[in-house]
């Protein structure tokens, strides 16, 4: 296992997801716990980007419960279709949020949020296990490059699913 993270010196988040996303997949190979790794994963986001809060709300019965994060405390259970999350969920589809306040419904977690990006993570069965939140501090902080390199991670995540929370 990686004892730190190497993270390149630059505001070029391509550059640091292509660095970040084989050292992630390499911390979670040898550890078989799903919330490890999920704790893991959020730190190593965290440490490579700064951002103001990171992680994985579980589908459990009919919601989305908090799991593995980094950050400020924040809400606990999310209804499906509810909030920036339970609209990813029910949609099964990215989600970027350049500006929290216009998007109806968001749950305000911390009053500093600006713009979010949520990202759905399936199961086996093809169904939405969990998402992945991400939260700035910033607005408009969140583009495409995020969604692709938050989505190598979900890739990773994916592959570890099946293992129990
Ligand atoms: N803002 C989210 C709630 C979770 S927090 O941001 C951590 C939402 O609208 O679903």
């Amino acid at each position: 296992m990686a004892e730190s993270l190497f993270v390149p010196e630059t505001s070029n988040r391509k550059l640091i997801y292509d660095e970040i996303v084989p050292q992630i997949e390499s911390l979670v190979s040898g550890e078989s716990d799903l919330t490890a790794n999920l704790g893991n994963i959020a730190a190593a986001l965290k440490e490579a980007f700064g951002f103001f809060w990171i992680g994985f709300y579980v589908r459990k019965e009919d919601q989305l419960v908090l799991n593995a994060f980094q950050g400020p405390i924040a809400c606990t259970r999310i209804d499906f279709g509810k909030g920036v999350c339970g609209h990813c969920y029910s949609t099964a589809k990215t989600e970027i949020v350049p500006n929290v306040d216009e998007f109806p419904g968001h749950i305000v977690c911390s009053s500093r949020a600006r713009s979010e990006i949520v990202l759905p993570v399936f199961g086996a069965d093809g169904s939405v296990e969990m998402v992945l939140d991400v939260d700035s501090d910033k607005f408009g902080d969140f583009s495409e490059t995020d969604a692709e390199g938050l989505g190598r991670i979900v890739k990773i995540v994916e592959k570890l699913i099946g293992k129990k929370l």
